[in-house]
């Protein structure tokens, strides 16, 4: 059997510096028929993981009404630098199963015999507790 080591994923070196597009966001007016585009399209993946008006994803949390919810710095934090803050509830649990693999999820449910992961494409992995060798948070906590 392979082991795993249980460590939070790392950002892709290739990943571009997000401070100049931070810079940008607090300067600019910002375009909401571009923005509302962006948001809904697949391969940008927010409408993924998130619901406006009851459309989208259920990883995340519900954004209607977040603009009220918080300032533009917040908002900026959240998309730019996602490991920051994590809203309540919304924490990445990480296992490692006997067989050696390597899940990351929301907690969708969990008795005293299994517990049930969400993954980031909404498919949900149940687990028996018998098969999990090893727990943790992913998001570095
Ligand atoms: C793979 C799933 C996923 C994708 C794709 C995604 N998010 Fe998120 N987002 C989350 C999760 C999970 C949280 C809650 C954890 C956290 O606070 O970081 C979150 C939190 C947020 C928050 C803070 C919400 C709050 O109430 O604190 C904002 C704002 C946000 N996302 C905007 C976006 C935008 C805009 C996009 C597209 C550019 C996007 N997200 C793409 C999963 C995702």
């Amino acid at each position: 059997m392979t082991t795993t080591v249980i460590a939070p994923p790392l950002a892709p070196s290739n990943a571009p510096d997000p401070a100049p597009y931070a810079e940008h966001a607090a300067r600019g007016s910002g375009d909401p028929v571009h923005g509302k585009a962006l948001f809904s399209d697949v391969k940008v993946g927010c409408v993924r993981c998130h619901r406006i008006q009851g459309q989208g994803g259920q990883i995340g949390p519900d954004l209607a009404g977040i603009g009220t919810k918080y300032g533009r710095p917040s908002l900026i934090e959240a998309v730019l630098y996602p490991s920051r803050q994590i809203a309540e509830g919304y924490a990445q649990t990480l296992v490692r199963t006997s067989a050696g693999s390597v899940l990351a999820g929301l907690v969708r449910s969990e008795t005293a015999d299994e517990l049930t992961l969400v993954d980031a494409e909404g498919k949900l992995h149940a687990l028996r507790k018998t098969e999990i060798d090893a727990r943790g948070w992913a998001n570095g906590r």
